[in-house]
């Protein structure tokens, strides 16, 4: 008796939630719609140019920057840029939102690629005459017209050899990555292990997925720590895996003896780093990811030759590094 009650439950709540999203996402589009006539129909002149540029979370530390570099080239170029995001990481949003943009026909689209799934969209996008350039993380079997970012499995091996460097090639390793089907993530894992893989004595205990949420990344870290506690170094390979590798550490009292490499001179990163409980930040260029991928959006517009792929540089920071890091991007000391 019970089987049937529970079906047409499950079955209306499917039917509920489904009507939901079709009713939220029919007045996305219509509040996007009615932003683009209300732009239309001021007395201002419009840019020659509207890019979408999406990212994985509108408010994150490392995609703000992305944006205020797109957004600056507003001042140079006759160009508006339109920064998109989720509040929070949310692949199946920032579909819509590529949705959204290859709907209102415009100009260029720059996407963060995050898995498979927005291949289909990048295509049908070009296909429509919308170039599209991948950014941060490339989509590169399909048909965008180039990347720019980090060569991550580059950044991989560079964390890789600080490892080796600092541990002289000795250590047990938890690693704790952004999601496994996002192929920036699977590139900088594999650029690590190579690299580490070389030296008998470094172990790799666990590989956890923390879905780019920070209590995702303080809960698995705090399970790899007690289910393996010979661990002597963590490497995180997103902007907020050090501040929950440390949480995590605190809380296991392993803060002072365990190493940690995490991604992104986030201001919260450099604190750390600071005080000693992060070992290495790799470095990314996020605001030159945004400038220059307006540069590229404009000389595929204009005809020109692009390039398949740019890569921003990467690099590793350490403690001792900082004063001269903080001078040369004119942070306070
Ligand atoms: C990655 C981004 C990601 C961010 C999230 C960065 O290291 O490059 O793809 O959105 O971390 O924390």
């Amino acid at each position: 008796m019970k089987r049937p009650f529970f079906l047409y439950t499950f079955l209306l709540l499917s039917f509920l939630t489904a009507v939901g999203l079709s009713v939220y996402y029919y007045h996305q589009t219509q509040l996007y719609d009615q932003r683009i006539v209300d732009a239309i129909s001021s007395e201002e002149i419009l840019p020659t140019y509207h890019f979408t540029l999406i990212g994985e979370e509108i408010n994150h530390d490392y995609w703000r920057l992305v944006g205020e570099g797109a957004k600056e080239t507003e001042t140079k170029y006759d160009v508006f840029v339109e920064y998109e995001g989720p509040e929070r990481s949310n692949p199946d949003e920032q579909l819509k939102l590529l949705d959204m943009a290859i709907k209102s026909k415009v100009d260029g689209i720059i996407v963060q690629a995050l898995n498979e799934n927005f291949t289909p969209l990048i295509n049908m996008a070009v296909d429509q005459g919308i170039p599209v350039i991948t950014i941060d993380t490339d989509s590169s079997q399909s048909m965008r017209n180039s990347y720019i970012g980090t060569d991550n499995y580059l950044a991989g091996q560079l964390a890789g050899k600080a490892l080796v460097e600092d541990t002289n090639g000795k250590a047990v390793v938890g690693i704790i990555t952004g999601r496994f089907d996002n192929q920036h993530h699977q590139e900088r894992v594999q650029g690590f292990i190579d690299i580490v893989g070389e030296y008998e004595e470094i172990e790799i205990v666990a590989i956890e997925e923390s879905n780019i949420t920070r209590v995702d990344v303080e809960e698995k870290a705090y399970n790899v720590l007690t289910a393996h506690n010979t661990i002597t170094a963590f490497y995180g390979t997103s902007s907020y895996t050090g501040i929950g590798i440390v949480a995590a550490a605190k809380s296991l009292k392993r803060h002072n003896d365990l190493y940690v490499i995490t991604f992104d001179t986030i201001d919260e990163n450099i604190q750390l780093l600071q005080n000693g409980y992060i070992d290495v930040i790799v470095e990314q260029k996020p605001y030159d990811m945004g400038y220059q991928s307006v540069d590229i959006m404009l000389d595929i517009l204009h005809g020109k030759q692009v390039q398949n792929v740019y890569h921003t540089p990467a690099s590793i920071i350490r403690m001792a590094d900082l004063l001269s890091w903080k001078r040369e991007m004119g942070r306070s000391l």
